[in-house]
């Protein structure tokens, strides 16, 4: 019997939403698998993008996934549609619920989105802005400096500081109110990107959204399972320091245990 709310990413950026999901649902377990052999998605085609997600899923159900979340903004910009025609559980992403709340919070209509370079190649953020309300405007950038500047722990100085100007800027000026964390590792870059953005603008956490409306959705759905003991499983498919060494920024605290495997 299908238990535990599965969870992917391309690597360990996704415990961001873990993090989210726990608080609002202590009991239900939890599997995570991040893809750190393959990693970065961000910078791939749609093609590879899909096949990498197809994977994790596989694998997730595997482990009794009764429902999966793609953590990860490119995986969610590529593969939604594909994952959710191909397995039979319920697929949820993150870039809608970052558009639906960007919309419900914007005054002026003007919204940025900041992500990878593959998830602003999709127009995934864009289509889903439209969708929520098509008198919106959205202003997107790529940001790529901003994943190895979070996984080194640069996401407060200087360096950061300089990148997220020259990034951010062409955004800002367009006057946007509110701007999209539209990838796993934005949140870590949070008060850098304030600072550049001003106090005028909104910034919105794809994370936090996607695990209330994944809560809101299992509820409706009777998904949730209230007897559950909130077991968790991390899984990455490659176990190098680098990647052991930072799950506890992403998660909030160190995970129980890790384990590695192969899902090639
Ligand atoms: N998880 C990816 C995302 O949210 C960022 C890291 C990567 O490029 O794989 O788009």
């Amino acid at each position: 019997m299908p238990q535990s709310i599965g969870i992917f990413d391309s690597g360990v950026g996704g415990l961001t939403v873990v993090r989210e999901m726990r608080r609002l649902l202590p009991l239900e377990d939890i599997t995570y698998l991040g893809d750190t052999a393959r990693l970065p998605y961000g910078t791939k085609s749609r093609d590879t993008v899909v096949g990498y997600s197809r994977r994790n899923s596989h694998f997730l159900i595997s482990r009794h996934a009764k429902i999966i979340i793609a953590a990860c903004n490119t995986a969610s910009a590529y593969s939604i549609d594909t994952l959710s025609s191909e397995f039979g559980v319920p697929v949820l992403g993150v870039i809608h619920p970052g558009a639906e709340k960007a919309a419900r919070v914007t005054k002026n209509g003007k919204i940025g989105v900041i992500a990878t370079p593959s998830t602003i190649r999709s127009g995934a953020y864009a289509y889903a802005i439209k969708a929520a309300d098509p008198s919106l405007k959205a202003m997107s950038a790529s940001c790529p400096l901003f994943v190895p500047l979070a996984e080194e722990g640069w996401n407060e100085d200087e360096i950061a500081l300089a990148a997220a100007r020259r990034y951010l800027e062409p955004v800002k000026s367009h006057g946007v109110d509110t701007l999209i964390l539209g990838c796993t590792h934005y949140p870590l870059m949070k008060k850098i990107i304030s600072e550049v953005m001003g106090d005028g603008v909104t910034l919105v956490d794809s994370a936090a959204e996607t695990a209330s409306k994944t809560a809101e959705f299992m509820e409706k759905n009777g998904l949730l399972n209230p007897d559950g003991g909130g077991k968790e499983r991390f899984y990455l498919t490659d176990g190098s320091d680098s990647f052991l060494k930072i799950t506890g920024r992403f998660l909030g605290r160190e995970p129980a245990a890790v384990e590695i495997v192969d899902i090639a």
